[in-house]
């Protein structure tokens, strides 16, 4: 069977003022289009995975605004974790918990705030992915061509030639996998035209991502098998409280992509974005005549360039601005130029302070 994890844990600090500790970005409506980020993950696949097989991992204080978002799923398969520490133990978890019911599980783990833009085309991917997992005994991620050397995505270097291998399968076997590099190192990558970005979606039978911890990250392997037999029980919170306190904060990409051997890419032209950025969303969205987007009750005069996202009840009015970001959401009006959004995370601090 296919199950999906979304990991819906993280808080997405760059998207100030929408994201914030209390409402992180996967519970915001980022798009404007009527459905939250987490919302729209899931839709996308419907189809794919029984409302019976998905789960969401989060932190315990979200697990309210999940169920807000998602009613139809049983609290049973809303896993709250007491502290986050990254997506290696999220990851753990939920394999654990499947895998203990069903051994045979083929797992897609997804991340709760991204945007694809072609949605048929990502289906087919996954479809393929998930046949190619049920065969074989891979790890197996999404790789999208990269448009700049940003450091904070995971960089793919793969072989040339689809795995032989493996029959039937569109996979490439990946040479070397590194997370987050410094500037210098991600420029060679992409001007080398040999890599392609993580884009943090994985696929693999829960089977072969456990035998991956107990070789990569043995630690958190052996905390989880101790307990196994709780998952699914009254104690299952005792133990997760307990099992998370002796989990380091790591993740996936650094402790297992990083170091397993049998890691492999299928290239995805989905029209994806992580919406990391204001800009980010100012890329996937449409646009008007004057290349503004606009979420919100706004009259614009003279006006180019911007992104303008303010509360439905209120009428915004702009007269002659250009390449700026508008965001208004409860009580913090930002103003910023698009150029400048990369120091949202200086205001962030500045107002952090102030309090
Ligand atoms: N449940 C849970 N618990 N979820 C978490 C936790 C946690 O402790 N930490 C992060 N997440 C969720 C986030 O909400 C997000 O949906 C996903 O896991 C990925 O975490 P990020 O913190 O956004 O990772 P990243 O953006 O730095 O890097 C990852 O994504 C890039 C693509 O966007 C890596 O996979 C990179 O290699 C990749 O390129
Ligand atoms: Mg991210």
């Amino acid at each position: 069977h296919t199950y999906l994890v979304v990991m819906a844990g993280g808080i997405g600090s760059r998207f100030w003022p929408f994201s914030r500790t209390q409402h992180p970005k996967q519970f915001h409506d980022v798009l404007g289009v009527g459905r939250s980020m987490l919302q729209l993950t899931v839709d996308r696949f419907r189809g794919i995975c029984p409302p019976e097989n998905i789960f969401i991992v989060t932190n315990r204080d979200y697990i309210g605004l999940v169920h807000e978002h998602l009613p139809e799923l049983p609290m049973s398969q809303i896993l709250g974790e007491p502290i986050g520490r990254n997506t290696a133990p999220c990851i753990a978890y939920a394999s654990y918990c499947i895998a203990q019911h069903d051994p045979e599980a083929t797992l897609i783990v997804t991340p709760a705030d991204h945007a694809v833009l072609r949605e048929e085309e990502f289906r087919r991917l996954i479809r393929e992915a998930v046949a190619s997992a049920r065969q074989h005994d891979v790890l197996i991620t999404l790789g999208i061509h990269p448009s700049r050397p940003d450091t904070g995505y995971g960089y793919i270097q793969y072989m040339d030639e689809p795995a032989h291998h493996l029959p039937d399968s569109a996979l490439y076997k990946v040479k070397t996998f590194t997370e987050k590099p410094n500037s210098d190192l991600a420029r060679m990558f992409v001007e080398s035209g040999d890599f392609l970005w993580n884009a943090g979606l994985f696929i693999w039978r829960a089977s072969v991502i456990i035998e991956a911890f107990h070789h990569c990250l043995s630690d958190i392997a052996e905390v989880f098998e101790e307990g196994k037999h709780l998952l699914g029980t009254p104690l299952e919170e005792a133990f997760i409280e307990e099992a998370y306190s002796r989990c380091r904060n790591i993740s996936i990409d650094f402790g297992v992509m990083e170091k397993a051997n049998n890691v492999y890419v299928l290239p995805a032209d989905i029209g994806w974005s992580d919406l990391g950025t204001w800009d980010s969303l100012h890329q996937v969205s449409s646009r008007d005549a004057q290349g503004n987007v606009i979420d919100g009750e706004v009259l614009l005069y003279d006006t180019r360039e911007c992104l303008i996202k303010t509360p439905h009840e209120r009428l915004v009015v702009v007269q002659g601005l250009e390449g700026y970001i508008v965001a208004e959401y409860d009580n913090v009006l930002l103003i910023c130029q698009r150029s400048e959004e990369q120091r949202v995370k200086e205001f962030v601090a500045d107002v952090k302070a102030k309090k």
